[in-house]
């Protein structure tokens, strides 16, 4: 069915539709929306969850008293729609104290505070039923080449998350992290740019079951990278604990278009991996309804997020079962590449006169691969012509 319902898992950031449109160049264009007008709005859409930085839904400095009332009215909108929190993050980049990072700035009494300000909101996010932190180290960077020591940054790093992973077992939390890369924007460079780095990081932490990632599309895109593959590799590491889903088109700025919009092609063989490998987390939408729209525009461009994925869904449902389909798959020679290359063994393998001493290497050489017959059915399937 092209109507969201919970059992498809959508969820939205607070920061999402409650993005005012405020740019480096002009002012926001929107007011800014109320996290209980925001749940009803996305529950009535269909979503199932809610997501958000600890200052999304309580002001930054806001004492104890406003705290718990702005905690107490969102957790009454929650019970009200039946929406949950399956994620919550924090914000470490806006306030000018993290204009050089948070776990990783060169002041330590700051890093002190980031990794305190993030452990006051994890004891909320396991309070409020969350089940993945994220962590995205958005001004974990430089713009210069002497300002950050980079391999005394990533101790620092290992140090943050050593003892967040450390807080959350003592604590006895249900509660895994996951890391998001960014190649850069907004510092010059990010640490951990992309999901292959996250990945080899995480080898290195004192509880790297607790660690896995949360890839967003634009993100890779902007490093020019094949969305899906990070995905598959993350998929094979098992290591998607979460994902951010929207739209980008091609290496410029983090555009967090609206999912479906930017590389559609990325799109259509992303939902196919996440719908075929039994992913179950949450989809997660991390986009910004560009400053053009009013409202109305932000409601029809988050419902047009989840429309996309169930259309995607439908269009990659309708490729894998055709037979046609099929048997360009097996043109292609997938089901070999599931075959073992040497069952047999190394001595097997040294022993098989067929492998080298009687290839007939010009005849393989000159098999074609018949992609292009395949590749075209995929299209005809995303444009609806079969
Ligand atoms: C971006 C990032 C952010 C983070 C979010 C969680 O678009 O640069 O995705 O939106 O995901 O702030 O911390
Ligand atoms: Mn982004
Ligand atoms: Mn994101
Ligand atoms: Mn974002």
């Amino acid at each position: 069915s092209r109507q969201p319902t919970p059992a498809d898992k959508f969820s939205f950031g607070l920061w999402t539709v409650g993005w005012q449109g405020r740019d480096p160049f002009g002012d926001a264009t929107r007011r800014a929306l109320d996290p209980v007008e925001s749940v009803h709005r996305l529950a009535d859409l269909g979503a199932y969850g809610v997501t958000f930085h600890d200052d999304d839904l309580i002001p930054f400095g806001a004492g104890g008293i406003e705290r718990e009332a702005a905690v107490k009215r969102f957790r009454q909108a929650l019970d009200a729609t039946g929406l949950i929190v399956p994620m919550a993050t924090t914000n470490l980049f806006t306030h000018p104290v993290f204009k050089d990072g948070a776990f990783t700035a060169n002041d330590r009494d700051i890093r002190r505070y980031a990794l305190r300000k993030t452990l006051r909101n994890i004891d909320l996010a396991a309070e409020l039923g969350a089940r993945t932190y994220v962590a995205w180290g958005g001004r974990e960077g430089a713009e210069s080449g002497a300002a950050k020591d980079v391999r005394t940054a990533l101790d620092r790093l290992k140090e943050a998350f050593d003892l967040l992973g450390q807080y959350v077992i003592e604590q006895g939390y249900d509660l895994k992290f996951a890391l998001e890369p960014k190649p850069n924007e907004p510092r010059g460079d990010i640490l951990l740019p992309t999901v292959g780095h996250a990945l080899a990081f995480i080898e290195r932490l004192e509880h790297p079951e607790r660690f896995g990632v949360n890839p967003e599309v634009g993100h890779e895109q902007m490093a020019g990278l094949n969305f899906p593959h990070g995905i598959a590799q993350a998929l094979w590491a098992d290591k998607l604990f979460h994902i951010d889903l929207n739209g980008q088109s091609g290496i410029k700025y983090d555009q967090d278009l609206r999912f479906g919009a930017g590389d559609l092609r990325a799109a259509f063989w992303l939902v196919d991996l996440l719908e075929t490998a039994g992913y179950d987390g949450p989809r997660h939408f991390d986009f910004k309804p560009p400053r053009t729209e009013d409202l109305d525009g932000v409601w029809t461009s988050a419902a047009g997020c989840m429309r996309n994925y169930l259309l995607l869904k439908e269009r990659a449902a309708a490729f894998r079962s055709d037979p046609a389909v099929q048997d360009a798959l097996r043109a292609a020679r997938l089901d070999q590449l599931d075959h073992p290359t040497a069952e047999d063994g190394l001595a097997g393998l040294l022993a098989d006169a067929t492998a080298y001493e009687t290839f007939d290497i010009e005849a393989a050489a000159a098999r074609g691969m018949a992609f292009e017959h395949l590749d075209q059915l995929a299209l005809e399937h995303l444009l609806g012509a079969v």
